[in-house]
């Protein structure tokens, strides 16, 4: 899918980085009661490899948090490394494979990250 044509899908969390205007990267959610799902995370090609994608998911936990969501699922291709990195060092554990799920032929890896400890909010 390209790039600008992600900012599409149907979300009710965006998160972008636009420094001179241009967005950069961005993440989307789509929230429900105090649960959320990150639908895409993308850094523009040629900003990749500095951080923005950590800064970016922060940012996301970090609003996301303020808005009551205490958990927060993904689904990532076993095949897609830097995405795997970013979410490995962000926190999140694997809680389910769904195989074969990518027209490729690779596995969804299930990611959860809790935003929100029970018995904190
Ligand atoms: C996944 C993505 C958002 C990462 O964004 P980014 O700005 O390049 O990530 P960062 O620079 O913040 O790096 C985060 C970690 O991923 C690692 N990483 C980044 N690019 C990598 C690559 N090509 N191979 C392996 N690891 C990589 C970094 O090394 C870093 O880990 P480190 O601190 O241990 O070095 C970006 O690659 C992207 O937009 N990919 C295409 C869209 C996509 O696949 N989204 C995920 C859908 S589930």
């Amino acid at each position: 899918m390209e790039f600008a044509s992600l900012l599409h899908l149907p979300a009710n969390h965006l998160c972008a980085w636009r420094p001179k205007g241009e967005i950069q990267g961005f993440v989307l959610c789509r929230q429900a009661l105090d649960e959320a799902e990150i639908l895409t995370i993308c850094v523009a090609p040629s900003a990749r490899g500095k951080g923005l994608g950590r800064k970016l998911i922060e940012r996301a936990h970090h609003d996301l948090a303020k808005n009551g969501i205490a958990r927060l699922f993904l689904e990532v291709s076993t095949a897609n490394m830097p995405a795997r990195r970013l979410y490995d060092q962000a926190g999140y554990s694997e809680i389910g494979r769904r195989k074969a799920y990518y027209r490729d032929g690779n596995d969804a890896l299930v990611l959860e990250k809790t935003l929100i400890e029970r018995g904190q909010d």
